[in-house]
């Protein structure tokens, strides 16, 4: 199947290979102009549900980050695959790939070298040995500013969630110091698979959305949850089978762990089936404990059923509070929050008081930077000369230059470092799994019509225009027809070309809902036709209300039916 959607989204002008003048490469696809529309869309309904409903605030950072910030997500240390290299030909797999256990991506490498030996693995590609299977690191990596002092070690991003930890401190006070929030971005996020090989699914350069919700973890209520409780969710546990259960019911039995995580995978759901993934082939699954990411504590996936198998369209991750944490670890910066007290409250606490004087001829300009790390450390970790990491330097803080008193204070509440649910959306794939899921062959009269039964919200053309005739003013009312959608805002298309059947199959082919037919009568009478995709009915309106009729329609969100 995946191959006839491939090939229509081809020669349709979906999908192209990139640099295919060149002979390609893998993991890197263009979207032509259909593509590129159906994407937009899909992300526009991506934002509606996050960004207009749910009220969070979106960023656009950049693509290349310097080395530090992946020092600090963990993600220069455990961001990797295990690599394997033919002895003979040289080509390299991911050695999970090779092998055909359960899971595979959650071996070590002794794991799968173990399994590798003992099943005698080859090379797909000559047969030949394959080496031990070694870390590779999936970032790209590239240097930034010109070579000499100033060049420093760069990183494309591997996902757009880090610029949301680092301006938490900007956020926070955007949303006037007020939990829970949501910031999100859209974008680019680059991997340098080692031997990506399933079309849209596994790409070196690919598009996400993510959104980081901050919130306070003694809170146990998501306010807004009734508005998702009910729904009816596919779910498979990391420790069992099966099963199907409403959100509210899945949280009160333990099975997501808080309101906050099942709320988004209830609106993950919601999101899904209006871009047009079907329901019937949708489930979420629990990460098992060593297949998380190194910054997760625990993860549902959306899965979809395709003719590659399950595949992962979204990642709904409990990231704890472990990135604000390692951010303030490395930056120095305080990322907490501040949880308010009823009343507040007299308490003794204690402080860590840097001694400006010593840490000043030490440290120099670095001296605020320092003091400031040093003050963010819990007093109680706190023993003899302290170590210090601030942007990859260490400093070494003698005991000498602090000490470590009690104070009482009135405060007003207690500081703590939020926690974030992060679901994370690979938009190519949604893209591909809408297309497959939508995707449909009929037999007629010893012709194969191919129809993609997209919504009519995310279809890159939502109406064709035809005259009957390129004749007898036929044409001219159509052109005017076409103009006026395009002028709304409503991607038309003008087709004068060959028999009306052939006019509409074109359509189809690319899941345009609705085609407007300008005949004779509408001479006449100012009508015009209205044809309907997937029902194939048609009905007649005025010409001047066309342009509203479709607008409802495209609005109504539905599938193409009256
Ligand atoms: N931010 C989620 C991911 O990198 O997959």
């Amino acid at each position: 199947m995946w191959a006839k959607v491939l090939a229509v989204a081809k020669r349709r002008g979906f999908i192209w290979p990139a640099f295919d003048i060149y002979g390609g490469l893998s993991g890197f696809y263009d979207y032509g102009p259909l593509g590129a529309e159906l994407k937009r869309n899909i992300m526009e309904i991506w934002r509606r549900y996050y960004v207009l409903i749910e009220g969070f605030a979106e960023i656009d950072s950049p693509n290349l980050s310097p080395e530090a910030v992946f020092r600090a997500s963990g993600h220069l240390d455990k961001f990797e695959d295990y690599m394997t290299v033919c002895r003979s030909c040289g080509a390299a797999f991911r050695a999970d790939s090779l092998v055909e256990t359960e899971n595979a991506d959650a071996l070590s490498a002794d794991e799968l070298w173990d399994i590798m030996r003992r099943e005698n693995i080859r090379c797909p590609e000559c047969g030949g040995e394959p080496s031990k299977p070694e870390p590779f690191n999936l970032m790209f990596r590239t240097t930034i500013g010109p070579k000499g002092k100033r060049e420093r070690t760069g990183y494309l991003r591997p996902e757009t969630a880090q610029a949301m930890f680092m301006d938490f401190q900007y956020l926070y006070r955007y949303f006037r110091e007020k939990l829970p929030f949501g910031a999100v971005q859209t974008g680019k996020g680059f991997r340098n698979e080692i031997s990506p090989r399933q079309g849209l699914l596994r790409l070196r350069e690919f598009n996400m959305a993510e959104a980081e919700i901050f919130f306070d973890p003694e809170k146990k209520e998501w306010g807004g949850f009734e508005r998702i409780a009910g729904e009816r969710l596919r779910l498979i546990p990391n420790n069992g089978n099966e099963l199907e259960m409403s959100a509210a019911e899945a949280v009160e039995r333990g099975i997501i762990k808080n309101q906050a995580l099942a709320y988004f995978v209830a609106l993950t759901k919601r999101f899904l089936i209006a871009v047009g993934i079907d329901e019937k082939r949708l489930r979420f699954r629990e990460h098992l404990q060593d297949e998380m990411a190194h910054y997760a504590d625990d993860c549902w996936d959306a899965e979809v059923l395709l003719s590659y198998g399950w595949v992962e369209l979204v990642g709904i991750a409990d990231r704890t509070n472990y990135d604000l944490s390692r951010h303030m670890e490395f930056s120095g910066e305080n990322l907490r929050a501040m949880r308010k007290y009823p009343e507040p409250k007299e308490v003794e606490v204690e402080e860590i008081i840097p001694d400006y004087r010593k840490m000043g001829p030490l440290f120099k300009g670095n001296a605020k930077k320092v003091a400031e790390a040093l003050k963010a450390m819990n007093p109680a970790d706190l023993h003899d000369d302290v170590t210090l990491e601030i942007d990859g330097n260490e400093y070494v803080v003698p005991e000498s230059a602090y000490r470590v008193e009690k104070v009482r204070k009135k405060v007003s509440g207690e500081e703590f470092i939020p926690h974030v649910i992060e679901p994370s959306y690979g938009i190519d794939r949604i893209l591909y799994a809408v297309m497959e899921h939508n995707y449909y062959e009929i037999e007629e009269d010893g012709e194969t019509y191919r129809i993609l039964r997209l919504p009519a919200s995310v279809a890159p053309v939502k109406a064709g225009v035809f005259p009957l005739m390129s004749k007898d003013r036929l044409n001219e009312k159509a052109r005017e027809i076409y103009e006026n959608l395009r002028k709304a805002g409503i991607n038309a298309f003008y087709d004068d070309s060959g028999s009306i059947g052939r006019r509409y199959a074109r359509m189809d082919e690319i899941g345009t809902p609705f085609c407007i037919t300008v005949d004779y009568q509408s001479l006449e009478d100012d009508t015009v036709t209205i044809r309907f995709r997937d029902t194939k009915e048609q009905i007649r309106v005025r010409g001047d209300e066309v342009t509203g009729k479709i607008r409802d329609l495209i609005e109504r969100g539905e599938r193409a039916t009256p």
